[in-house]
């Protein structure tokens, strides 16, 4: 039974890249990676075990994204309200870079991926930081894919600390109120120079943005999946980015 769903899946993945056309890969695509706890508890296994999991997920989906040509991947992996979870949970889901790292760093450096973060480093255990520093800085000078990982971060609170910031560069007379625009605003967010995600995955069966990157979604497609983020395979990631392509973008136009 497992072997014809695999071979199943397989086809599938053939026919489904090709049917992926090379002109439209979208070049910015982010996933909010949820599920993974609704995954374990379908099993009768605890919720780090549907972390553990997530963790393949991240790996099977970076290469997808690279072997399609996408050229930044941005992966929601802990928001800034995340905290409020249980302490074993948040324990075990700040481990998860060093455990990420330890396993792929090569691999990502063999395959000239650019590891990046967004997110705030206050509250980050020093452990996570460090592994997280070593990526960025041993990828810096890598020309691939950017994989940007997006750990404690929220949305509202990048957006008022970009205003603040601005509005000190305002009072400091290095920036004049009229030159302050939209892409210079952009400039003030975690994100800086990276271009707005062209696609926003959203696993799990959730339809909300989870407080994530609310100012460079604006004209974002959006692709919401029932599958848990754990079983989230190379298939359903071609599935979305066919989709993608079949999807008109107007940004308001006609
Ligand atoms: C996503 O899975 C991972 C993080 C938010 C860190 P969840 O842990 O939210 O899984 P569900 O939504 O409870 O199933
Ligand atoms: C969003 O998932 C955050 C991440 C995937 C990191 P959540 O599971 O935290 O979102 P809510 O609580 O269902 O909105
Ligand atoms: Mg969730």
């Amino acid at each position: 039974m497992m072997d014809w769903i695999k071979g199943l899946g397989k086809k599938k993945s053939v026919s489904l890249q090709s049917e992926i056309s090379v002109h439209k890969v979208p070049h910015h695509v982010a996933i909010i990676m949820d599920g993974n706890g609704r995954w374990a508890k379908k099993r009768g296994l605890p919720r780090i075990a549907g972390h553990h999991s997530g963790m393949k997920a991240v790996k099977r989906i970076t290469i997808a994204a690279d072997e399609i040509g996408v050229k930044i991947l941005t992966l929601y992996a802990f928001s800034t309200e995340n905290w409020s979870r249980p302490r074993d949970e948040v324990d075990y889901l700040m481990k998860l870079p060093q455990q990420f790292l330890l396993l792929e760093l090569n691999e990502l450096i063999e395959k000239n991926v650019q590891v990046r973060v967004i997110g705030w480093r206050e509250g980050l255990p020093e452990y996570t930081l460090e592994a997280l520093d070593e990526a960025v800085d041993r990828t810096k000078n890598n020309t691939g894919l950017i994989l940007n990982f997006a750990l404690n971060y929220g949305s509202r609170k990048e957006m008022l600390e970009g205003m603040k910031r601005v509005t000190v560069d305002i009072q400091a007379g290095k920036v004049h109120l009229e030159q302050l625009d939209e892409e210079m605003f952009s400039s003030y967010l975690q994100t800086d120079e990276l271009p707005d995600p062209d696609l926003l995955i959203r696993t799990s069966g959730e339809q909300r943005l989870s407080n994530f990157m609310l100012w460079q979604l604006a004209y974002t497609e959006l692709y919401f999946t029932a599958c848990y983020w754990p079983d989230f395979s190379k298939e359903h990631f071609f599935e979305a980015i066919e989709q993608y392509q079949q999807r008109i973008r107007r940004y308001g136009g006609l």
